[in-house]
């Protein structure tokens, strides 16, 4: 019996020993298993916090990018908003010019027929052209100033986008000079012959003798005056037969040195204008002189009779015309904006300055390379951005003083 218990006990007692072991190792995977799941909650946690700053950063640029976008778009629409408020300030500067722009003295019933007679040219043609010019051809006491710009008619688009376009008054006859120097130039029997060509096909072309230089031409009655510079300052006036096609004179033009009469447009060496009253020369005496000058000649033998410095400066000058005795000079800016007659010129001293209007020309493409005026029909010829364009004229009278 004794033995058995011995066992028994020896047996519990290994038992019990085993059994510690195994606890103990229990234990200690439990608390290794503890530290590994802590880890494990930790990096959750770690990822977890990472992962929700992710988003809030998403969420952040997401929320910036439509900040962005809203911005862009409103600033867009701002954009927008102020180039159709310019829009509507130009063209409420352009009522308030015809507004404020002198009156003329024209009697209702000639304004009437003027009107009538041009939008009949436009839809039909000559026959009525030719009335419309007998009706001007009757004002010939040049005592007349511009009032205001009445129409606009853009011809068609020939060209580079420099040169220049005029009509002899008396033969009614179109000349297009292509670009800003050359050795000839396209000849249509009308404005209409021309509006209706194709380019230049249903033109004549005339070769000159010699090259003119700058847009700065004029027809008068069958001839063509032209500047021709041969060496840098030898500055000539050529008088050319269109009928016969010789050059009937030439005279020298008296300059300093080489200085172009428009700043804005320094191909115009000088530039010539043909009326009743004989031929005009705008010029620049040298680089140093800073206004234009003028010279009226004789159109037979282009003798110099008198010299002038018209006060008008060369600086963004970009053309001139003179109508009855009055030089009007157009200024623009070197980023063409808008073109506007700012200093005017009488000979006759009769046009006081209160007087002259400033006229602002319609917005158009670009600058004008030329403004030829024709005396017989009130208006000019206008070379802007290669386009041909009609600008009609309002008159008045001058003031007598
Ligand atoms: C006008 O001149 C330009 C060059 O200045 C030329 O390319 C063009 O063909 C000319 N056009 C006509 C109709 O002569």
């Amino acid at each position: 019996m004794k033995p058995v218990l011995v066992l028994l006990v020896s047996t519990a007692w290994t038992f019990t020993g085993a059994q510690y072991y195994y606890q103990g190792l229990m234990d200690y995977l439990e608390n290794r298993l503890l530290a590994i799941e802590d880890r494990i909650q930790f990096w959750h946690d770690q990822s977890h916090r990472y992962h929700t700053e992710l988003q809030d950063f998403k969420k952040l640029t997401a929320e910036a990018m439509d900040g962005l976008k809203n911005e862009h778009s409103l600033l867009f629409k701002d954009l927008e908003g102020a180039a159709v408020k310019v829009d509507r300030v130009e063209r409420e500067m352009d009522y308030v010019e015809t507004q404020t722009s002198p009156r003329a003295c024209a009697n209702k019933a000639e304004k009437v027929v003027e009107q009538g007679a041009w939008g009949l040219e436009e839809s039909r043609g000559e026959e009525e052209e030719e009335d419309w010019e007998e009706l001007y051809s009757r004002v010939s006491d040049c005592v007349e100033i511009i009032s205001s710009i009445r129409s606009v008619k853009i011809l068609k688009r020939v060209g580079s986008p420099k040169g220049m376009w005029t009509r002899d008054p008396r033969s009614s006859k179109v000349y297009v000079f292509n670009g800003t120097s050359g050795e000839s130039i396209y000849q249509f029997n009308s404005v209409r012959d021309f509006s209706r060509s194709p380019g230049v096909t249903s033109s004549r072309q005339i070769r000159l003798p010699s090259e003119w230089s700058g847009p700065g031409s004029a027809v008068y009655n069958g001839y063509l005056y032209y500047i021709q510079q041969e060496a840098d300052t030898d500055v000539q006036v050529v008088k050319y037969d269109l009928l016969s096609g010789s050059v009937t004179d030439i005279a020298m033009f008296p300059v300093e040195s080489q200085a172009t009469v428009y700043n804005l447009n320094p191909e115009t060496v000088a530039d010539l204008a043909a009326d009743d009253e004989g031929l005009w020369l705008l010029y620049a005496t040298s680089d140093s002189e800073p206004n234009i000058h003028l010279a009226q000649m004789d159109p037979a033998t282009l003798d110099i009779e008198q010299i002038w410095d018209t006060r008008c400066p060369r600086e963004n000058a970009e053309a001139a015309f003179v109508v009855c005795g009055t030089v009007y000079v157009v200024y623009n800016t070197r980023l063409a904006s808008r073109s506007r007659v700012q200093c005017v010129f009488d000979v006759n001293d009769m046009v006081v300055s209160e007087e002259a209007p400033l006229l602002y020309f319609p917005r158009r493409y670009g600058s004008h390379a030329s403004l030829k005026y024709n005396p017989e029909e009130k208006q000019l010829y206008g070379w802007d951005d290669g386009y041909q364009i009609i600008y009609r004229l309002t008159m008045k009278r001058k003031l007598l003083v």
